[in-house]
């Protein structure tokens, strides 16, 4: 009796130790597509958003065939270890030690991350070291290994989760579809939450957050639905 007590003590001391860990998700966005994206993905997920502003409210990037932003990428691959090659942000308090997951959200600049996101990683890329990272990116239409390159300088030693998730402008009305891909692709609820035999493909089960298998949707709180996190509430 007293060894069956222990084995489920432990069993829930490992699931709740998973199921607390925390996601950051970090993002520019100069015309919304990225804030759209965070919107959907933060529908599956459970995460604290952060959104990075340019000091500069007053840049219209698109201006002059996208001038200023490839002014301000230029600057930056002259340069890129000297801090005064990145364009100002607006300071930012979020302390990244809270967190061992983080899902970097950015748009595409003249095939590189949009400079203003680079100015955010540059500065605090590296308290990501070690940590689980995903990355998503969105373009017109420029295919992203740029952008992955620059993740992988500003972001060094990070525990990369599968590959980018890339949605040009095109695929942006089919971005819930290949969110909920992407994440089954990089078993995102598996690393992060524990709970990595719950199948997609199976419709309709569920389970609860300690990774109880239940028969039904509980009216309140968060479930797991086929592999995807929700959150229920009562009418
Ligand atoms: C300065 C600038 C440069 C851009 N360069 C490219 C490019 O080289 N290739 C491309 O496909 N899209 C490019 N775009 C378009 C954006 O990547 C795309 O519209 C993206 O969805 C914008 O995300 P956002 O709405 O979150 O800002 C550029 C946009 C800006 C503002």
């Amino acid at each position: 009796m007293k060894k069956i007590l222990l084995f489920f003590l432990l069993f829930f001391t490992v699931i709740c130790s998973k199921v607390s860990a925390k996601t950051l998700v970090v993002y520019y966005s100069y015309t919304n597509k990225c804030h759209e994206i965070v919107q959907t993905l933060t529908s599956h997920i459970e995460a604290y958003v952060l959104r990075i502003y340019p000091a500069d409210k007053t840049q219209q990037y698109e201006a002059n065939n996208y001038a200023v932003g490839s002014q301000l990428l230029s600057t930056i691959q002259a340069d890129p270890n000297n801090a005064n090659s990145y364009p100002e942000i607006d300071p930012v308090s979020t302390s990244l030690s809270d967190y061992d997951t983080f899902i970097i959200v950015t748009p595409l600049w003249w095939s590189q991350m949009a400079a203003i996101l680079q100015t955010y990683l540059f500065h605090h890329g590296q308290e990501m070291a070690g940590k689980r990272v995903g990355l998503i990116v969105s373009s017109h239409s420029s295919g992203i290994s740029g952008v992955v390159a620059d993740a992988r300088r500003l972001v060094p030693n990070a525990n990369w989760m599968g590959n980018a998730l890339w949605i040009n402008n095109a695929s942006h009305g089919n971005r819930e579809t290949l969110i909920q891909n992407w994440l089954s692709e990089i078993d995102y609820f598996g690393v992060v939450t524990g709970i990595s035999d719950v199948k997609t493909s199976e419709p309709s089960v569920i389970y609860s957050i300690g990774g109880l298998r239940l028969t039904k949707a509980p009216s309140s709180g968060i479930y797991i639905e086929n592999g995807i996190k929700k959150i229920a509430t009562k009418q």
